[in-house]
């Protein structure tokens, strides 16, 4: 059964322990407004800790992911209210996207359509991202007189090789999905028919793998980034203990089924979590 948020702007529906969220203005291109802004929160807060959620799916409904920011009514209409209402806007869209950066189950990108400026934003938070062969890439704020701020050129940097990033942002042409592959903005492209399938395929993979070790794992791959070789060491030993304190038996068990067991190899598949007792995400 599919819900609405409290303004209806975004649709989600959880379905065999995988949670699809959408952007739900179509008629607007799923422009991010203030009050989608709200919603998206809203939805992320509903979803994140439910035992029935293992995966969130992030997709649009219609013919667009997401036009980006509304420039009417996140650009014009707050900055008529002055600062105050500027920044209100910022912290409500900045806010969702660092949640789902952080979010603790893992997370895909599913771009069925036009992806723009602060679509980047959800864009690099979701661990994964697929895109439709279809679908159309733009950091178009050039195109209309500013910089890709709120986080969209960083995104550039991140994702993308320096010439890429920097053609991509100077130039405001888009690229399609094949292209957004190439250069590294997600995981893969397919045509639009295949992929709801792919994208349902990689979840199903994520659900039988380790919660615990999931969440360390999609964490420790966003912090070591901006960190030294010595830091990152570090990091990983005492995130990999957190995680041992945290789930004494998924580990255990791993180990068992492979030494003892026989019945699988972690180089080739992840362990049989259903016979582990139950644990929390
Ligand atoms: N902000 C506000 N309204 C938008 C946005 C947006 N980002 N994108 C689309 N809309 C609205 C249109 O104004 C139109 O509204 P209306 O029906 O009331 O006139 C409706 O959505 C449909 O848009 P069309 O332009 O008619 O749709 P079309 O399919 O022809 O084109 C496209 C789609 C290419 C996405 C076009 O709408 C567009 O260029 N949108 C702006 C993309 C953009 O540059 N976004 C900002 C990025 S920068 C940033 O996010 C900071």
């Amino acid at each position: 059964m599919t819900n609405t948020s409290s303004n209806g702007v975004v649709a989600y529906e959880v379905v065999d322990r995988i949670a699809w969220v959408k952007f739900n203005r179509p008629d607007k291109r799923n422009a991010m407004s203030p009050t989608l802004n709200r919603d998206m929160m809203e939805v992320l807060d509903e979803l994140e800790f439910r035992d029935d959620v293992g995966v969130l799916v992030l997709a649009g409904e219609g013919p667009a992911w997401t036009a980006g920011m509304d420039l009417k009514e996140y650009f014009r209409e707050t900055e008529a209210h002055g600062l105050g209402s500027t920044r209100k806007a910022q912290r409500e869209s900045y806010g969702w996207w660092r949640r789902l950066r952080w979010y603790q189950k893992p997370t895909i990108a599913m771009v069925n359509g036009w992806c723009f400026g602060g679509g980047y934003g959800p864009l690099f938070a979701c661990d994964l991202a697929f895109a439709a062969e279809e679908a159309k890439f733009g950091l178009s704020e050039i195109n209309w007189g500013i910089l890709p701020g709120g986080g969209a050129t960083k995104v550039a940097v991140e994702l993308m090789p320096f010439r890429k990033a920097m053609y991509h942002a100077m130039m405001g042409e888009n690229i399609d999905g094949r292209t957004a592959a190439e250069w590294g903005l997600v995981n893969e492209a397919l045509p639009l028919t295949e992929l709801e399938a792919r994208v349902t395929a990689v979840a199903k993979e994520l659900l039988k793998k380790n919660p615990v070790a999931l969440k360390a794992t999609k964490d420790a791959i966003r912090r070591v980034s901006t960190m030294s070789y010595d830091d990152a060491e570090d990091y990983l030993v005492r995130a990999q203990e957190a995680a041992n304190s945290f789930d004494n038996e998924g580990r255990k068990e791993g180990i068992r089924q492979f030494i003892d067991e026989k019945s699988y190899k972690p180089g080739l598949g992840a362990y049989d979590t259903s016979k582990q007792k139950k644990q929390k995400a």
